[in-house]
């Protein structure tokens, strides 16, 4: 048995619109569907022209976030029987927009690469080629280190809606994730970035970062241990690390 689901979507191609407007289809809906399959129903039925991100249609990727029915969410996890008869779909915040729902994330991966996401160990590599953690220092990093870099956080912050240089939670956390792992020892370093007006001090502990990561993840205690830290070596005191 299918049923009708109205969708309406964001419509807009920049280099053809003055102005955004909502396009609306009717699209038949069978039990196990999600918005992400009812995209491709749209784009193979009415409108090749559609423009969305996917790819691993799981919830691994983070391709499809986007904003549905008044949530910052991945198409793919969102089960259409879980929403009523309209679904609402915009794309993310923050981001200019290339077409449609398929936004620009170059300044996303820019903030990214700013905090340095990789190991920093300080010393060279061991003869044995691995670098070892006990399991309660590789438990430490459980509340980050699953980050699929969706954007969802990104988007769902309203201090980057004003302040366009402002690092952001999914690279804060990042900061944080290398911060606190025992292996790495660019500690000043570290701070140093996330450091000034558009660093974790930014933050106002929306929580609406926490709220919305498809992984449960909590960018937020990630971004206060960050703080923390900098007010510590601020006063000369010593990094506390664990913190979330
Ligand atoms: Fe934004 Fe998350 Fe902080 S939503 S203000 S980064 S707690």
């Amino acid at each position: 048995m299918s049923s009708i689901k109205k969708f309406k979507v964001f419509r807009f191609d920049p280099e053809k619109d003055k102005s955004y407007h909502f396009a609306e289809y009717e699209v038949p809906v069978v039990a196990g569907m999600t918005v992400l399959d009812g995209l491709n129903y749209i784009q193979e039925k009415f409108d090749g022209n559609l423009a969305y991100r996917s790819s691993c249609r799981e919830g691994v990727c983070g391709s499809c976030a986007m904003h549905i029915n008044g949530k910052y969410r991945l198409a793919c996890e969102v089960q259409l029987a879980e929403l009523g008869g309209l679904v609402t779909i915009r794309p993310m915040a923050h981001l200019d927009i290339i077409k449609d729902l398929y936004v620009d994330m170059t300044p996303f991966w820019q903030k990214y690469k700013a905090v340095k996401p990789y190991l920093i160990p300080g010393d060279p590599d061991p003869q044995s080629g691995e670098r070892i953690q006990t399991q309660d220092e590789r438990k430490n990093l459980d509340k980050v280190v699953d980050c699929i870099l969706c954007g969802l956080c990104y988007a769902s912050c309203a201090v980057n809606g004003y302040d366009e240089k402002y690092l952001g939670p999914a690279a804060l956390a990042k900061a944080n994730r290398f911060f606190m792992d025992s292996r790495d020892k660019a500690d000043e370093e570290r701070l140093s970035l996330v450091a000034g007006e558009h660093g974790a001090m930014r933050c106002h502990t929306m929580f609406n970062c926490q709220e919305v990561c498809p992984k449960e993840l909590d960018p937020t205690a990630n971004i206060a241990n960050l703080k923390r830290n900098l007010v510590a070596s601020q006063m000369s005191v010593k990094f506390t690390k664990k913190g979330v």
